[in-house]
């Protein structure tokens, strides 16, 4: 029996969510603390697969041929919270395409991965930018332009990350939409919040690249009111910002699609740990707490 198995990682969006669906810049980075793998086993006999997995083997057969997806059996092991804006969806998609190609006994390249993924998340969520199929594919750190080639962006060493999960799931499909809507009511605002997220997205690439944890923590505060006045913050969100900036973060903001989801912080890496053990302590569930990976 053929058994074939992909993973992939999910991704923290630093800065530009949301406003990337309408061309801003965004950067995001790879959580290795968070992966998923997805094993296919052939001729299992097991319970065929459901909903967006199906799907998601429908678009990989239909790319690179195959058993009927009703008859393979398809384990998903994520070690990345579901609907929290870490890019499980993504992920899952990756991670599926990855092991259909090894069960058929094909070895995609990147663009073939992206494809097929984006496939995925057009049936999950309607219009992506694609951001979080790219760190998803690569595992890297990305500066993403919609439409554009995607290009590296650089992280020097020591700069921590702390990542923390309300709790409370939200629909990526429902928050684009909200944000959608928002914008048709009010374009010229929505120009100017879109304009404000540019500048802060470009600091945020300058503070990565040089390891300025300082200004890093600053852009990311300045990014949060942008995200709460397109109305994907909560009051949950907003609590988890501040009790990570009180435990001693230099800045924080929602990730993701938020509507509930989670929440990043900087600090000197050294000091996630320490800011780690406080929220804890505080009863907050913190997902991961260390360094981003650096970059070239
Ligand atoms: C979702 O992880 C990120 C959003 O910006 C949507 C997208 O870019 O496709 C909210």
């Amino acid at each position: 029996m053929t058994v074939a198995r992909g993973r992939a990682t999910g991704k923290v969006i630093v800065a530009g969510e949301h406003f990337v669906v309408y061309g801003a810049p965004a950067i995001a980075v790879p959580l290795p603390a968070a992966t998923l793998e997805v094993e296919i086993r052939e001729a299992a006999g097991g319970p065929a697969p459901q909903g967006h997995v199906a799907e998601c083997a429908r678009i990989a057969r239909e790319r690179w041929g195959g058993p009927d997806p009703a008859a393979v059996s398809i384990v998903v092991r994520s070690g990345i919270p579901v609907a929290a804006g870490l890019g499980s969806s993504a992920a899952l998609s990756v991670a599926l395409a990855r092991a259909w190609a090894g069960m058929v006994g094909r070895a995609p390249d990147d663009a073939e991965l992206r494809e097929v993924s984006l496939a995925c998340e057009r049936v999950a969520h309607g219009a992506p930018s694609g951001i979080d199929t790219e760190v998803a594919v690569t595992g890297r750190a990305v500066r993403f332009v919609r439409g554009e080639s995607p290009r590296p962006q650089a992280v020097a060493p020591g700069i921590g990350l702390i990542v923390i999960d309300t709790g409370t799931p939200a629909s990526t499909r429902t928050m684009v939409e909200a944000v959608a809507r928002r914008r048709t009511e009010d374009p010229a605002r929505f120009e100017r919040l879109l304009a404000e997220t540019s500048a802060v997205v470009a600091a945020v690439g300058d503070a990565l690249a040089a390891g300025d944890v300082t200004r890093l923590g600053t852009a990311l505060d300045a990014a949060q009111p942008l995200l709460a006045a397109v109305g994907v913050s909560t009051p949950g969100l907003e609590r988890a910002v501040a009790a990570v900036r009180a435990a001693g973060a230099a800045g924080a903001k929602l990730t993701g699609k938020g509507g509930g989801g989670t929440v990043i912080a900087t600090c000197r890496e050294r000091d996630a740990p320490l800011l780690a053990e406080r929220l804890r302590d505080e009863g907050w569930t913190v997902v991961a707490a260390g360094g981003i990976a650096p970059a070239a």
